[in-house]
This record gives structure tokens, sequence and C-alpha cells, in this order.
């Protein structure tokens, strides 16, 4: 890949400029207030393929948002690489919260980005990151050196479950055959720790009503009388835990992949800071399951998390009030081997039968995924790793994330393909929160690292 930093260093303002005219449309896949707006940017990103040299874009309609479809197919005999990302982003609240507006990129330097970062909603997850294959796929084009074909299928619904992509996934299987399917939606380590997500874990959203009284009650007529919908929610909840932090639904660990003493060692020789750690989120102690690393708890154990609850009074002053409902919104981390649907079923059967007399309870499913873990030794993980080798000087680590892209495992139920997840974000770009960020060196080091993956993932191929 002859002159990618020479072309990085003549292209580099503008690859930045072009990134913040995309972080400029809120694309909130989840409030239709911005339905415009998110197909603005799909508009955008269709612009960008062909500008960057697809041969065909197209805009797949759904029955949600479309799915941005290009490719450029050089020889049918030689690999052909399918990019996913996404182009919906997390809504921004709470908006008090932002040093800048979300939508208004603006760029600083910080302790974790001293050569400064891009702040804005989508910056990292995943405008960024995905902005990345556009511009390394127009280097590789625009200097003649493509090694093989590539496919780009950019979605606007992944913060949302990506529930139409699944459909257009299964009724397009053959226009969207690939030999890997390459990913930048995830993080590394740090920027001296290159690492490649080998895991994602998987994912069950529930939302759970209870129900008491047919009224909001006085809590002085009638409290102590009556179940109080928030205080029996609240013990519900406190009860799914135990005093080691296991999880108490009845056959919930049943499926849970255990791993070998083996494995839990090599993923121990990670670096990690556990100071650090704590610093960067101002906590004393960190707090989790019983028996496992804090490595290991956010990659490959279940977890069970309360992700918003309400009900009552909640506003100025005070107000003697039982509510009549009380509700929250509950997610479960899964991995391999844990069948969501399964674990919505136990959730569900569970919850209800610890209702005390006195309540409903109503347990609503919102969306769901299978967990994933990606083998090392395939030829798309070699190449990936011989790619940061040669642009960071270091061997990347293999290493499980906590997080989750359900449709990954449905990449290869349906196609077949396994997905190489190659992540430039760090943790602290802090994605899904206020002040979200991405680095320029992270940007701009995706952009040199691309290329590498799809020269060596063609040879190797090729040599086979
Ligand atoms: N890009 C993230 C997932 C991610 C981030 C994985 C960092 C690993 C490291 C993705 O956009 C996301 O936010 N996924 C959701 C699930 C989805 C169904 C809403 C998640 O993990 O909460
Ligand atoms: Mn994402
Ligand atoms: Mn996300």
């Amino acid at each position: 890949m002859d002159r990618i930093t020479e072309y990085i260093s003549t292209h580099k303002d503008r690859f930045i400029e072009e990134l913040i005219t995309l972080l400029q449309i809120p694309s909130i896949s989840a409030d239709s207030a911005f339905t415009e707006d998110t197909i603005h940017t799909a508009k955008a990103v269709e612009q960008a393929l062909r500008t960057a040299g697809c041969d065909t874009v197209e805009l797949c309609e759904t029955n949600g948002y479309p799915i941005v479809y290009g490719e450029k197919m050089v020889d049918p005999e030689l690999p052909t690489v399918l990019v996913y990302g996404h182009y919906d982003v997390q809504p921004p609240d709470p908006l008090d919260l932002w040093d800048s507006p979300p939508f208004e990129p603006v760029v600083k330097a910080t302790d974790s980005h001293p050569e400064g970062a891009i702040y804005a909603r989508g910056s990292s997850d995943d405008k960024g990151q995905m902005y990345m294959h556009v511009k390394a796929f127009e280097f590789m084009v625009s200097t003649d050196q493509l090694p093989c074909n590539v496919k780009f299928m950019i979605e606007g619904e992944e913060e949302v479950g990506s529930v139409n992509l699944a459909t257009y996934v299964a009724a397009n299987k053959e226009k969207l055959k690939n030999d890997v399917i390459l990913i930048s939606d995830t993080g590394m380590i740090g920027n001296t720790h290159p690492s490649i997500t080998t895991g994602l874990r998987g994912l069950s959203y529930v939302e759970v009503e209870v129900t008491g009284p047919n009224r909001d009650l006085h809590s002085g007529l009638y409290g102590g009388a009556v179940a109080n919908p928030i205080n029996i929610l609240s013990k519900m909840i406190a009860s799914l835990h135990d005093a080691d932090n296991h999880i108490t639904i009845p056959g919930f660990y049943e499926k849970v992949e255990e791993l070998s003493d083996l494995e839990r060692a090599e993923m121990a020789k990670a670096p990690f800071d556990l100071n650090a750690y704590q610093d960067a989120l101002d906590i004393k102690s960190v707090y989790g399951e019983k028996g496992y690393t804090t490595n290991e708890r956010n990659s490959i154990r279940p977890t069970l998390d309360v992700n918003g609850i309400w009900g009552g009074y909640t506003g100025e002053g005070a107000k003697t009030v039982i509510a009549s409902k009380a509700f929250a919104k509950i997610s479960m981390r899964l991995v391999p081997n844990q069948d969501w649907e399964e674990i919505t079923e136990l959730f569900t059967s569970h919850f209800t039968d610890i209702a005390p007399k006195g309540v409903d309870v109503k347990v609503t499913p919102h969306h769901g995924g299978q967990g994933y873990v990606t083998p090392i030794d395939t030829i798309a993980y070699k190449a990936a790793s011989k790619a940061y080798e040669t642009t960071f000087g270091k061997t990347p680590i293999p290493q499980r994330s906590g997080g989750s892209i359900p449709i990954v495992s449905l990449f290869e139920e349906e196609l077949g393909s396994k997905t190489i997840l190659m992540g430039f974000g760090l943790d602290s770009d802090a994605i899904h929160s206020p002040n979200e960020h991405f680095g320029l060196w992270n940007y701009l080091k995706g952009i040199e690292t691309i290329p590498y993956f799809y020269k060596y993932f063609t040879e190797m191929r090729v040599d086979r």
C-alpha cells in the first residue's frame, strides 16, 4: 500500500472536514422527530460512496431507514470484502451535560487524545469509524491499488436493533455474498496497545410494568395497607442478584460457556490498570460478580442491568402519593451459547413468579440478539493482525468486548461469513454518553491500517 501515509497527510484536512459535515446531521434513529435528518444522512453516505469510487451505489428502501449499498467489483475471481457500518446515532440526551452541542462538532485536545479529538454524537459510534472505510477505499481506488472486490452495507437502524437489516440480509444473500465481513464499530485497548475484538455479547432487552391499585392513592390514607408498586418493583429488581452478585434467575447460567484456566490466564495478560480505570470513572472501587476480574466481568460473563426506572411523583417539591404503576427497562448482556429468546422467556417467567399478591406484572420484550466469538486461526484474523503490525509496530491482542452488535451472528447464519472487528475507538470515547469524541489520531490510523487488511487478506487468500 504505497503512499498511504503520504496520501493521508495530503488529504487529512479534507477527511476531517467531510466527517464533520456528516456529524452535523442528527441521524437519531430512535426518535421519529429526526426522520428527515436520518434519511438525509443516508443520502450523504450514498454520495460519499459514489465519490470514493463505488461503481454501483443504491439506497435500498426498507420498512424503516434505508440501507446504503455500494460496490466495486474488480474481478469475480478475487476475494470480496463486505464492509458493514451504521450511520444512525444514539439520542444525545442529557443535553446539558455536553460541553458543546452534540451536532456541532468541535476539535479539542484531551489527555487521551493529545493530537485532538472530534466531539460530536456519532463521532466514534459509528460515523467516524464507518467513514474511515470510505476514505481507505478512496485511497485504494484513486491510487489504483484496490486488491479485491468491495461491498459496502451501511445501515441506519443499528442503535434500534437492526430489525429491517435482518430482513434485507435474508432476502439478498446472493448480492451480499462475500469472503469476509469487515466492521469498525468496536474499540481497542489503547493507542499504544492495539487489539482486535474477538467477541461480542448478546443482548436481551425487556420492559417491565408493575401495577397495584387502579389509581394513584393518598399515601397517608392507604400507605401500609396496599402494595406500593414502586416499593415492590425495587424489591423484585434487588432480588435478581444475590450477595455474590450472581444473577438469581433459574437456568440463567445453564448454557454459559466457562473459559478454561488457560484462556483466563491468556486474557489476564492484556494490559489493565485498575487504578486508572477507577480514576477515569471517579469511583473508589469496582463492583461485580464474585470470582471474576473486571475484564472478565465485562466480557465473558453475562450481566443484568436496569437501564431506566420510573413511576410516581418526580416533579419539584413533594407529593404524598402511592403510584398505581411502576416501570423499568432492563437489559441482560449474554455470552456465547446463551440464546437471547430463551433468556427472555426465563426472565419473563421468573419475574412474573416473584411478584407478590397485590400487584400485576407485565413483561414486554424489546429486542435482542446473539453473542459472537471470532476464531483467531483464520486468514482474516491473520491479515488483520499483520495490518496492525504494519501500522502500529505491535502485534494486536485478541480481546472480547462487552458490547453487542446483534447483526454479526445473523451474518454468519444467513451468509455463512465470519466477521473481523477492527475497532479503532477507545473506551474513553464516551460512546452513548455526553461528550462522545473520536481521536483524530485514531481516525487517521484507521484509514492507514484498513488498506493493509485488504492487501494481506487478498494475498493470503490467493496463495492458499
Ligand atoms: N458500536 C456499538 C457496540 C460496541 C461498542 C461493541 C463498543 C463493542 C465495543 C453499537 O452501536 C451498540 O451500541 N450496540 C448496542 C446494541 C444495540 C442492539 C442497540 C449495545 O451494545 O448496547
Ligand atoms: Mn455502533
Ligand atoms: Mn451504539
